[in-house]
């Protein structure tokens, strides 16, 4: 796909599919009544019928028109004037990417920016507009046969003198962005036969060979062997294939700035090693490395955006599975930062393998470090699909998180890591025991994490229930891509 900004008139315009507004009440948008005098009020007509009222996210298709320039309309609903949400606008354009993909249109126009959405300008808008829609015609094709494809090729965000400035930077974001998400969901989605811990690194090296700031290198076993990555490697002992340590190397602000050191979770399956999850919906544990993925994703993104930051990312990436040599309930391991830790089960293996990455991260000198891991079932018991689970050591950097996810939309919720949760991770055998006991399981499971992180400002980010959607629509998210993009722009910002 294609987005591009322009300036023109509607009666001017050459378009397949023009998008116009209209409010709650069947009031027209000021784009939407000026295509309706060009077209002798036969949007006026149609509401006066009753085929649509304004309500948010309803679309109505108009593809007989009095006109030549303009092949389509789709009047899109915002509800009422003067109340529309950042959330509410999103699932707005969520809808218009369906009547986009249904109406079979080749390249359509927007004319949404004179919608008013409160706390949003022209930039938040054109970035949504192309993130949303880039997100909507999303399909996965790699081992399926696609016989629908969809035709639209490109999307014009039409601007005025006003706005034009800054629908142009907010384009540049949103591409930026939905390129980001598109290339998490691509690997997120592929199966655990094709997408392994070789194939991660391989993609790695790839984008790292696209983007001229970023380098990328592979540390295999032996590698991890040599620092002492006990915990790392106890979980791959089970599988047949190499686990890998991808380490990324984003340099576009001066070699002595401290990095934002990024660590994603790059299990590529999960079938939860000797203690074996049950059957029904494993097949999802393929999405058990979209933290990995989601750090890739931004990787690419904050190349595109070409941000003055220094960024590091780090992505372990292993199977985890049941075998004669996998680990095994009792087993005791010593981990980098020399901590044993009793491995009570062997399906808590996410922050074994992301220990000892945090502890790796400490010889990047961090200015602050942020893990996005599918960590927890019990984070999806607390709060559901809708908001990713915050938890850090410093409040100010969870503050920060907590305000780019209201800007981009991509929703966090922050918990607690009190010391009262410590004892429920006691080993009469080792330092640490990997689990927790049923209770509060996203939160020891984040305390766990804290015992590596003390040197240096932290957050963890539990995915697990938002960076897929199981069910008939299965498929990834790309989340938090768009959380972390904005945290980096607003750090590159201030
Ligand atoms: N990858 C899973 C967490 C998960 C489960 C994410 C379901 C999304 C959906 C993780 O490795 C895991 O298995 N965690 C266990 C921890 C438990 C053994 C303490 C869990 O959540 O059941
Ligand atoms: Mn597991
Ligand atoms: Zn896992």
């Amino acid at each position: 796909m294609d987005y591009s900004i322009e300036s023109i008139t509607l009666d001017k315009l050459q378009s397949d599919c023009l998008l116009v507004g209209i409010y709650e009440k069947q009031q027209l948008s000021y784009a939407a009544s000026l295509v309706d005098g060009l077209c002798d009020g036969l949007i006026s007509k149609l509401i006066a019928r009753g085929d649509i009222n304004g309500k948010n996210a309803e679309t109505l298709l108009i593809n007989n028109l009095p006109i030549t320039n303009i092949n389509r309309i789709v009047l899109v609903g915002f509800g009422e004037r003067g109340k529309l949400t950042r959330k509410q606008f999103r699932k707005a354009m969520t809808a218009v990417a369906k009547a986009l993909k249904d109406c079979k249109a080749k390249n359509a126009a927007c004319a949404l920016l004179d919608v008013e959405v409160a706390k949003a300008d022209a930039q938040w808008m054109t970035r949504q507009i192309v993130e949303v829609v880039n997100d909507g015609l999303y399909q996965y094709s790699t081992t399926k046969q696609c016989d629908d494809k969809v035709p639209l090729q490109t999307l014009t965000v039409i601007a005025n003198e006003a706005n034009h400035k800054l629908a142009q930077a907010g384009l540049a974001q949103g591409i930026a962005i939905a390129q980001g998400m598109a290339l998490t969901k691509q690997l997120a989605d592929l199966p655990g036969n094709i997408c392994t811990p070789t194939y991660l690194a391989e993609q790695a090296l790839v984008l790292a060979g696209q983007h001229e700031n970023l380098s990328c290198e592979i540390l295999e076993e032996h590698d991890m062997e040599g620092l002492g990555m006990g915990a790392f490697l106890s979980v791959t002992r089970g599988s047949r294939q190499p686990a890998k340590l991808i380490c990324l190397h984003y340099q576009s602000s001066d070699a002595h700035v401290k990095p934002i050191v990024l660590v994603g979770k790059g299990l590529t399956f999960d079938a939860g090693g000797i203690s074996l999850k049950p059957g029904q919906g494993m097949d999802e544990m393929k999405y058990d490395m979209c933290g990995g993925a989601s750090v890739l994703g931004i990787l690419r993104a904050a190349s595109m955006m070409n941000l003055k930051l220094n960024i590091v990312g780090l992505i372990p990436a292993s199977e985890n599975l049941p075998d004669g040599n996998a680990n095994k309930p009792g087993d005791i391991v010593t981990s980098m930062a020399g901590k044993t830790i009793e491995i009570l089960n062997t399906d808590a293996e996410g922050r074994l393998i992301l220990c000892d990455t945090l502890t790796y991260a400490k010889k990047f000198d961090p200015e602050i470090v942020v893990d996005m891991a599918t960590l927890t079932g019990a984070c999806i018991v607390a709060l559901g699909r809708v908001p990713s689970g915050l938890f850090g050591n410093d409040d100010k950097l969870c503050e920060e998180l907590l305000e780019a996810s209201e800007t981009a939309c991509d929703m966090v919720w922050r918990m607690p890591i009190w010391e009262d949760y410590q004892e429920q991770l006691k080993s009469n055998f080792a330092d640490l025991a990997n689990i927790g006991g049923p209770d509060g399981g996203s939160i020891t499971a984040a305390v766990f994490l804290s015992k590596f992180t003390e040197d240096y400002r932290w957050a963890h980010i539990d995915i697990a229930g938002t960076a897929w959607r199981t069910g008939a629509n299965k498929g990834a998210t790309g989340r938090p891509v768009a959380l972390l993009s904005q945290y980096l722009i607003n750090r590159a910002a201030s």
